[in-house]
């Protein structure tokens, strides 16, 4: 088992792994659409000491959920070891729906309470005021069926907002995109989390595999998955990443370690809040990303890295 590394998720009292895992894959988006592959993932991440689990309500409208609710039961896991985070999307925020979204998450997830409940980003169509949702949360803390708080893909004003929305309880976890080739959160939600001893969920923390360098420049004409569309699989995007992957690849070799590895450990060097939930397609890639806890890489290569990333320019203009 690879060494593993514990962390306290904010002022929670959650106790997490510093690596968790991500399950969007467990989705038609990304391809893991069987259950018995599904649970060979979950049951990869608990045997390699992974407790922390990312889901949410619109992967695969409730698929991803519901895989997890039943491999929990299968694996017979012991339910007090593991942390569960879903997510309530912006378009199901008004007090009734957050209190009907949660009823059907517990049920999914087979469960009498959900660890980590965040908001999957703003409502931005709907109009709902931000105290409406942030004291529905309070109250489903309250009443025991959510035990904290989380704000994903939320600007830093807004965050500051919802908590004052808050009674007596408080935001403990915040979740954004984080990636050695897209660092835009290291200028205000990274410290932001440190000053307020918030945890930092980095999603997509191998840039969806961009970083690792496994695909061609020709490989992107056959990709059919989420990453079809996606800005960083941009050909002019993408052969810019690929000369930070050939970086990445060659310390790879030369620590021992995996391109996943390099690419995880150089965010859990980056700052102690940070909390990647890279996701997977097979048990291998489980225990790979597990990996990446328990060494450091060496500073001068953290720096090497990070000064190659900050010279590319990604764009998001892509048409
Ligand atoms: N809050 C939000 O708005 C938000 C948004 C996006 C994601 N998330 C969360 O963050 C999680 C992770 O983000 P993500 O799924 O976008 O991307 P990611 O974790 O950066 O990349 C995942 C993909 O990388 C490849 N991979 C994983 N481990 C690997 C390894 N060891 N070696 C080689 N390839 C490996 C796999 O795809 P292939 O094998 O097919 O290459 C996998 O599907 C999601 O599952 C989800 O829980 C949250």
């Amino acid at each position: 088992m690879a060494s593993v590394e514990y962390t306290w998720l904010g002022r929670s009292g959650l106790k997490a792994s510093r690596i968790g895992l991500g399950t969007w894959q467990f989705s038609p988006s990304w391809g893991v659409t069987d259950y018995e592959k599904a649970r060979e993932i979950v049951k990869a991440a608990f045997e390699a000491g992974v407790n922390l689990i990312d889901t949410a309500i619109m992967y695969g409208r409730g698929l991803s959920e519901e895989f997890i609710g039943r491999a929990i039961r299968d694996l017979g896991v012991n339910r007090d070891e593991i942390v569960i985070a879903t997510k309530i999307p912006g378009e199901m925020l008004n007090y009734d729906d957050v209190f009907k979204a949660t009823r059907r998450s517990l049920e999914r997830l087979r469960t009498d309470r959900i660890d980590i409940m965040q908001v999957h980003w703003p409502p931005c169509w709907t109009n709902t005021p931000t105290c409406e949702y942030m004291r529905a949360l309070e109250r489903l803390v309250k009443m025991g069926y959510i035990e904290a708080i989380g704000l994903s893909d939320f600007p830093v004003e807004l965050i500051e907002s919802a908590r004052a929305c808050l009674a007596s309880e408080d935001v403990h976890i915040i979740q954004v995109r984080f990636n050695l080739v897209e660092l835009e959160a290291e200028k205000e939600h990274l410290p932001y989390a440190e000053a307020e001893d918030m945890s930092l969920l980095a999603w997509s923390p191998l840039a969806k595999g961009a970083v690792l360098g496994k695909y061609s420049m020709e490989d992107l004409e056959g990709m059919n998955d989420v990453r079809s569309g996606d800005p960083l699989f941009h050909p002019d995007n993408y052969r810019q990443i690929l000369r930070v992957a050939e970086v990445v690849k060659e310390l790879a070799s030369r620590l021992g370690k995996t391109p996943a590895q390099i690419v995880l450990n150089w965010l859990l060097s980056y700052s102690p809040v940070v909390v990647p939930i890279p996701g997977a397609k097979n048990p291998q890639q489980v225990m790979e990303n597990a990996g990446a806890m328990g060494w450091r890489i060496p500073e001068r290569d953290w720096w090497r890295l990070y000064e190659l990333a900050r010279s590319i320019k990604l764009t998001r203009v892509t048409f």
